[in-house]
């Protein structure tokens, strides 16, 4: 793989995701990790990623050398570049000059910047500046705050750049990083959809061997392309259960009954668990307690279903949708705080007796998705935004009950109607539509007054549900959405739009 090493930005998925999108391998390590265990790793190439704004910051991490007394290629960014360049002999100065934002790049000729416009937009956030390039390198770029900006040793197979490549603001740079990983590296595109199914499937047959699987689906587009994969490496070795928790979306269910089986020939067994779900959610308004619950019924329907399917068949794994920024982000990758308590990671109880299957453990959603294209799973399944593992219960602001469902899912529907009918679909990471359960205000209806609930609308776009924007959708789209709404569903009489980032807020409101 080519490593990304985190040196604790947030940076470090969106480098290893761009490093993909060029399709090269790439996995994040902790910079922690002694340079030792990253060889070990036997990397194709290392990127030291963002960090503090300076080597010179207290507490900066710092760089081992031992990473340069072998030939693997290495790229620095930002952080990593200053790095890389004082580990390497250079010098990087307190020039007082900082640099936050777009910039100005001039590009001098050279490998990384080969073709590319002399005068580029870049993306700079440092306050510190290299000053002299280590010997060997070659300054092949300058900005007003950097004049050596980027920087590269051909022979060695290193470079670097003091601006971030992976943000989209840089225009060019997923060019650069592809210089990088071709040109100077000397790496092959061989990460494609194909050649990871076939990985895979042979990684579960390997894992899996004659023994029964199962699968829990969940109607999403994870779970769905996960079992996809295990049914192609082990066929009726597998069976799929699908807990109907009665926290799904309108028409939900049954696209995983009808059209999902249709397409894969899964063998599929479903358990209707609304009422128990329902039964021990009732009352409940704390989100981590809600989220407890469903986790832990999931579970443990699963261990039912799986039993009695035992009697049958003797089970022995448990297919699990994880992906990779779940990894990350639950301290796999790289102990960054865990922010919520997603459940398909490290919730589950310590007396499961299944060993786990996780063929996405290393996947991006986007690559996720292109595994589910490939394997034929209808476009309304692959396409589908993502949705949480406990459904509808933490879009409910309040206790969840039936008949709270069931107003929500009728606004929800709307808001899936009107979006899809507009053609922004692909334009919007994910539209939560809450329901302020607890909350009234006054409204008027014909001659009527009314007392009823708001609903809001949490349209957001966003890279990988780390960082988000509030969508900026047509006034005219969200007037019909709110329209339509008010005039449905009899209950709400408000529709509001959430225009808040992510950071601070979070893409749900539990
Ligand atoms: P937040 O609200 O934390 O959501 O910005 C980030 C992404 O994660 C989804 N999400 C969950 N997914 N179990 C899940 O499987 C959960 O408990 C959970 N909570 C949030 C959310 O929909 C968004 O895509």
């Amino acid at each position: 793989p080519v490593l990304v090493v985190d040196f604790g930005a947030q940076y470090a998925q969106l480098i290893a995701r761009r490093v993909r999108e060029a399709r090269v391998y790439s996995e994040i390590v902790p910079h922690s990790m002694p340079v030792a265990e990253m060889l070990a790793k036997d990397p194709a190439a290392i990127i030291l990623s963002g960090g503090p704004s300076s080597v010179y910051e207290t507490g900066a991490p710092t760089l081992d050398a031992a990473l340069f007394d072998n030939e693997v290629p290495v790229f620095g960014i930002c952080y990593g570049f200053q790095a890389m360049a004082q580990a390497l002999g250079g010098t990087v100065a307190h020039t007082g000059a900082r640099e936050y934002g777009r910039t100005h790049l001039t590009a001098q000729g050279g490998t990384l910047l080969r073709d590319l416009p002399a005068g580029l937009p870049v993306w700079m956030s440092h306050g510190d500046s290299v000053a002299v390039a280590p010997e060997g390198f070659t300054v092949v770029a300058s900005s007003p705050g950097a004049p050596v900006a980027a920087f590269e040793d051909l022979t060695a197979r290193r470079a670097g750049v003091q601006f971030h490549p992976e943000v989209a603001h840089t225009e060019q740079g997923q060019e650069m990083l592809k210089r990088f990983l071709y040109d100077i590296a000397g790496l092959e595109p061989t990460w494609t959809p194909s050649n990871i199914i076939d990985d895979q499937v042979a990684a579960i047959r390997a894992q899996v061997g004659d023994k029964q699987v199962i699968c829990g689906l969940s109607g999403g587009v994870d779970s769905a392309v996960a079992a996809a994969l295990v049914h192609k490496a082990v066929g009726d070795q597998l069976t799929c259960v699908f807990v109907d928790h009665g926290l799904l979306r309108a028409g939900e269910a049954e696209q995983v009954e009808k059209d999902y089986v249709a397409a894969t020939g899964i063998r599929l067994k479903v358990v209707d668990a609304a009422d128990v779900f329902l039964g021990h959610l009732a009352g409940v308004t704390d989100p981590e307690q809600k989220r407890k619950i469903i986790g832990r019924e999931f579970i443990r329907t699963f261990e039912a279903a799986a039993r009695e399917l035992d009697a049958e068949r003797h089970i022995e794994f448990l297919v699990q949708g994880t992906l990779y920024p779940d990894v990350v982000e639950s301290g796999g990758g790289t102990g960054t705080a865990n922010i919520k308590s997603h459940h398909n990671v490290g919730g589950l109880p310590d007396d499961l007796r299944f060993a786990l299957v996780e063929p996405l453990r290393t996947l991006f959603k986007d690559e996720v998705r292109a595994l589910g294209r490939e394997l034929g799973l209808p476009d309304e399944m692959v396409d589908r935004h993502p949705f949480p593992g406990p459904g509808l219960a933490i879009r409910i602001i309040g206790a969840v009950d039936r008949d709270r469902l069931d107003v929500l899912r009728a606004a929800d529907l709307i808001a899936r109607e009107e979006l899809a009918a507009s053609g922004l679909d692909r334009e919007v990471w994910q539209f939560p539509v809450a329901l302020l359960a607890d909350v009234r205000s006054v409204g008027v209806q014909g001659d009527g007054r009314t007392y009823g609930h708001p609903v809001v609308l949490r349209p957001v776009s966003s890279e990988d549900a780390m960082t988000a924007d509030w969508s900026r959708l047509p006034y005219e789209l969200i007037a019909r959405i709110s329209t339509r709404i008010t005039n449905e569903v009899r209950e709400v009489n408000r529709v509001v739009l959430d225009v808040t980032s992510k950071p601070p807020g979070t893409i749900e409101w539990e």
